[in-house]
């Protein structure tokens, strides 16, 4: 398990997201109201680029003419035929007994911290005054 530290926290605010390469793999990673979520850069149903794809919310409905809309931009859909994936799971809302996205852990690290490694890899250069977003492969 390597641990790369693929951008600072101020970088990708609250519903944004940055598209990294480590080690040769494409990375989404989203912050979610101050949680940080790393998938794949790559759909498990045709292989597309999932974490480029918009972010939406769930509709449920209890009964005909009512729904509720929630989790806003916490299902990501597949720019390619449009299947959706749980940002926080990874899991196909199409397919989820099969089908799911792959990820990564994600922490938060001061870069005091990191400074000291080890590190095996950086993708971005660390300050000691700075928090950083650490994905783990
Ligand atoms: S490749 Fe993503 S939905 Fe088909």
């Amino acid at each position: 398990m390597t641990k790369y530290v693929v951008a600072m926290v101020e970088e990708i605010p609250s519903g944004g997201r940055k598209i990294v390469e480590v080690a040769g793999r494409s990375i989404g990673v989203f912050n979610l109201g101050g949680e940080f979520f790393a998938l794949r850069n790559r759909c498990p149903h045709q292989g597309g680029p999932l974490c480029s794809g918009s972010l939406g919310g769930l509709i449920s409905s209890s009964h005909p003419g009512e729904y509720h809309y929630s989790r806003a931009g916490e299902i990501l859909r597949c720019p390619w035929h449009g299947w959706e994936f749980d940002i926080r799971t990874g899991q196909s809302w199409c397919d989820p007994e099969s089908m799911q996205a792959r990820m990564y852990p994600v922490a938060v690290e001061p870069g005091e911290t990191l400074a000291k490694g080890p590190l095996v890899a950086e993708t971005v250069p660390v300050s000691v005054e700075e928090d950083y977003i650490v994905v783990t492969l």
